[in-house]
């Protein structure tokens, strides 16, 4: 039976991929999942598997080396899924470091643990042995307004956030592990998710949150900033696609083919929810564009971000499946079927951490 090692399994991605996994693969598969848990890091993601034999839960840093080869050690691993990182932007903004620290530190003594684990004498690696990167579509930096202008693999680095430069920066250590070592890993490189399970510090969770307790809705400069926006679940069937069909040592760009302008997005959040409302539901009676308050813009906002996913679709046959249309109404309903999940991520530090954030803008 493969194993797998998942870190971060506990974030939005991770458990959703790993909730994928084991409806894709049942028993074929062993996932063992890496997870210091984070503000981010929400165990109630993965009710669904978590009393399965073939599932095991590991609290640790990825920054604890002894931690990490001790896992190694004591598990065959034979995939490495690397999510596990500090993901939003306007918190790198305020605290860079721990970014640097998770983000690239933490990736260096994944990437250090799996060569131990994986090596031959001779310097070649065991069979079928593979880590996967899990990043962003950040790293290549900012598109103007020009439609016809995407990213590719080939576009070059150009990392403008705290964020975005702490991985960029552990794009280039597997990069170099994969030159250096011939290290048997794959970078994949994704615009923005949506789906379930997502923390409501990033847009659309937060708006739906926003709206349906008649809050305003922030938007962040003249609300015209593009993003390409991938159903989550798409997102972790190419993750497994790349892992299953693709070339070792290339980096795989992964898009939805869905720009939208971030106002777009907001004022699709608050028609679907109307429509998704009862009239008797007194949330109805909040929801309006009159919530949307425009705010100060997030310092060095990227104007837009947009994949061409042609070398995916190409060479594995990966297409986004869901529409945003369809997604985005999955999603609402989701949040609306969960609220038991929003109250429990949303009390306690999360609502100082809001007000910090909002509060002067
Ligand atoms: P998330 O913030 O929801 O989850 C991150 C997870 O990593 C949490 O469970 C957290 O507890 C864990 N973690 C953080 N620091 C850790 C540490 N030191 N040791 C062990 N675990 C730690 O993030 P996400 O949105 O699910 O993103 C997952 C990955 O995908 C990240 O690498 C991110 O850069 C990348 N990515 C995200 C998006 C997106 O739209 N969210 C798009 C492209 C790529
Ligand atoms: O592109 C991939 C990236 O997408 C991932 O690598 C990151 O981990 C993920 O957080 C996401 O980054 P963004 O900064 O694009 O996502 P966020 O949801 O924070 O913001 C989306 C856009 O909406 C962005 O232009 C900022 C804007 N925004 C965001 C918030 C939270 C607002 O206008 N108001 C808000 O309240």
């Amino acid at each position: 039976m493969r194993t797998y090692l998942v870190t971060g399994g506990a974030g939005f991605i991770g458990s959703n991929y790993i909730n994928y996994m084991f409806k894709k693969y049942d028993n074929e598969i062993r996932i063992i999942n890496v997870d210091v848990l984070t503000y981010a890091g929400n165990l109630e993601n993965l009710r669904d598997v978590e009393d399965r034999d073939n599932y095991t839960f590991i609290r640790a840093d990825i920054c604890d080396r002894d931690a990490i080869n001790k896992i190694f050690e004591e598990n065959d691993i034979d995939r490495v899924v690397h999510f596990a990182a500090e993901s939003h932007v306007d918190r790198s903004i305020v605290n860079p470091e721990v970014f640097v620290q998770t983000n690239v530190l933490g990736t260096a003594t994944m990437l250090n643990a799996a060569k131990k684990a994986w090596e031959l004498p001779d310097g070649s690696f065991k069979e079928g042995k593979k880590f996967l990167h899990v990043s962003t579509d950040e790293v290549y930096g900012s598109l103007d307004d020009d439609p016809n202008a995407y990213f590719y693999e080939t576009t070059p680095y150009a990392p403008h956030s705290p964020y975005s430069a702490s991985k960029a920066s552990s794009d280039m250590l597997v990069k170099a592990y994969m030159d250096t070592y011939k290290f048997p890993a794959n970078i994949t490189n994704c615009s923005n998710n949506y789906g379930p399970y997502q923390f409501p510090e990033k847009l659309i969770p937060l708006h739906i949150h926003n709206a349906l307790a008649g809050k305003e809705l922030p938007v962040y400069g003249d609300g015209k900033n593009v993003r390409d926006w991938l159903y989550v679940e798409d997102h972790a069937k190419a993750i497994d696609m790349v892992q299953e069909k693709g070339r070792l040592f290339e980096t795989y760009n992964v898009g939805g083919h869905n720009e939208k302008q971030n106002i777009e997005i907001v004022k699709i959040i608050i028609d679907t929810l109307k429509e998704e409302l009862d009239d008797s539901d007194p949330r109805k009676a909040n929801l309006s564009y009159d919530l949307i308050k425009y705010i100060s813009d997030r310092k060095g906002h990227d104007r837009r971000y947009a994949i061409a996913p042609d070398k995916i679709k190409a060479e594995i046959g990966w297409e986004p499946e869901t529409m945003f249309a369809e997604g985005i109404k999955k999603t609402i309903k989701w949040y609306l079927n969960n609220t038991e999940w929003m109250e429990h991520v949303t009390s306690g530090d999360y609502e100082k951490y809001y007000e910090k954030m909002y509060s002067n803008r």
